[in-house]
């Protein structure tokens, strides 16, 4: 993978970032470690997404420093040609300012001596405090050396904070270069979602012994087919009842002609995540009961779609979801109106919980659950309490974010019925989430995913053309 932006991009998110500092304020943002998979071999490596947020820079062993008057440091892994011969190219500290319009460049193995040096004389340092482990106690190691520094008129820095603050909210609003990544990086998942559908549908009427792998084998042909770098979370390939554990992986387990598949899969590219969800027939063709369900995730998936638009809550396509949920179990006699009542008292009761019991989305961005505040800045001393009519325990309840133009949610309802007393048969064991990315903008939201369809009719069409 490389830069895909021009280096000036990431020099106005560090020059946005550098004006956030204080007058004398520092950041240091570290890329990910390398992590130790077996004995000396690693985890493929991914860069972590702050760092790259504001440099472009893929490889391991570096580090950012941004102070307020907007000059960047990079520290990357030196040139060093027996390392090079078996790991691979490095830009090295000479090329970066070129390559990467930073304004310095050390090698990494220089850190531990030339931070004290940059953090002297600041009021703040500002670090990432919960995604690198160790950092804190670095940082300290740093302050501490300016501090055997003071009785020759040095300071050391006062404050500490947490930069992930100022990069949340930057971060939360997708640039257009950004949107246009996340819409290629759909499509790809989308086409890869087709491929799996059909793949299912050709091998069960040709006889075979379909498994949930061979499902994963066509998504993973997919994105890497189309240039992404990898999923961008672990694939749920759920066949049959497998659907209703939320975080089932990919496996083994056979694809049965009559029963449903769940699919929760999404590449990543260039660093950003997709992330769709798909239920379709095993065998293309949805039962009656099946149906029926579908049509009802799809018609709450409709109602949150309709709701998702700038100036609405985060909250509001999840409570539209769950109004349509609440009414359509008891349509459907999942839930028995003689007990739970009126579809309000479903939603007071949260009675629906039984088989809606995630929330209907979350921000998308580099990371597939993406960072950003749910709750409003400048209303987050608004607090309610609430009594759970679940767990009885008090809920502090805050204002939800606006949604505003250039923010990604997902949209991702679902319905999970375990076979339990008085549910009817007929929907055991089948599981439903439909989930499609969304692009807010002011005339309501843009579907960045439906490359893939979503209708019953249209997916049993694709899966009768590909048969
Ligand atoms: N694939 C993770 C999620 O849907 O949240
Ligand atoms: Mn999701
Ligand atoms: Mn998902």
């Amino acid at each position: 993978m490389s830069s895909t932006f021009p280096h000036s991009l990431y020099a106005q998110r560090r020059a946005r970032l550098a004006a956030q500092l204080g007058a004398d304020g520092i950041a240091i943002i570290p890329t990910a470690p390398e992590r130790p998979r077996n004995r000396d071999t690693d985890f493929l490596f991914r860069h972590d997404s702050y760092f790259y947020y504001l440099t472009g820079f893929i490889e391991p062993g570096a580090c950012l420093v941004v102070a307020a008057d907007g000059r960047s440091t990079l520290f990357c892994q030196p040139k060093d040609l027996e390392r090079e011969i078996w790991d691979g190219y490095r830009l090295g500290p000479a090329a970066a300012p070129g390559t990467l319009g930073v304004d310095a460049a050390h090698s990494i193995a220089e850190l531990d001596a030339k931070l004290p040096r940059l953090l002297e004389n600041r009021s703040c340092v500002w670090y990432p405090f919960a995604t690198h482990a160790g950092l804190a106690a670095r940082v300290e190691g740093w302050l501490n050396a300016v501090r055997a520094r003071v009785r020759y008129g040095a300071l050391c820095p006062a404050e500490q904070n947490d930069v992930c603050t100022l990069l949340d909210e930057m971060r939360l609003i997708k640039d257009a270069h950004e949107q246009d990544i996340m819409r290629r990086a759909s499509d790809i998942s989308a086409r890869a979602h087709i491929r799996a559908m059909q793949r299912s549908a050709r091998m069960l009427r040709a006889g075979q012994d379909v498994r949930e792998y061979h499902l994963d084998a066509e998504l993973l042909h997919a994105f890497r087919d189309e240039g992404s770098q990898y999923p961008a979370y672990s694939s749920i390939v759920a066949a049959g009842a497998n659907a209703c554990v939320l975080h089932y992986r990919a496996d083994a387990a056979p694809v049965r002609d009559g029963e449903l598949v769940l699919i929760d899969a999404g590449c990543e590219l260039d660093g950003y995540a997709s992330d769709i969800t798909r239920t379709f027939p095993a065998n293309g063709r949805f039962t009656g009961p099946q149906r029926a369900l579908y049509d009802l995730v799809l018609a709450s998936q409709d109602a949150a779609v309709a709701a998702t638009k700038a100036g609405a809550r985060f909250n509001d396509p999840h409570d539209a979801t769950v109004a349509v949920l609440a009414q359509g179990m008891l349509d459907l006699g999942l839930l028995d109106r003689n007990k739970v009542g009126t579809a309000q008292d479903v939603i007071d009761t949260r009675a629906y919980f039984q088989f809606y019991m995630h929330r209907t989305g979350h921000w998308l961005g580099m990371d597939v659950h993406d960072c950003g505040s749910y709750v409003e800045p400048g209303e987050v001393g608004q607090v309610s309490e609430r009594k759970d009519p679940l767990s009885g325990e008090t809920i502090t309840n805050r204002p939800s974010r606006v949604l505003r133009p250039g923010m990604v949610l997902t949209i991702e309802p679902g319905i999970y019925v375990r076979p339990a007393d008085g549910v009817p048969a007929q929907f055991h064991n089948i599981g439903i989430r439909i989930e499609d990315d969304a692009i807010v903008n002011d005339a309501g939201c843009e579907l960045i995913t439906r490359g893939v369809p979503v209708k019953a009719d249209e997916i049993e069409a694709l899966m009768r053309d590909g048969a």
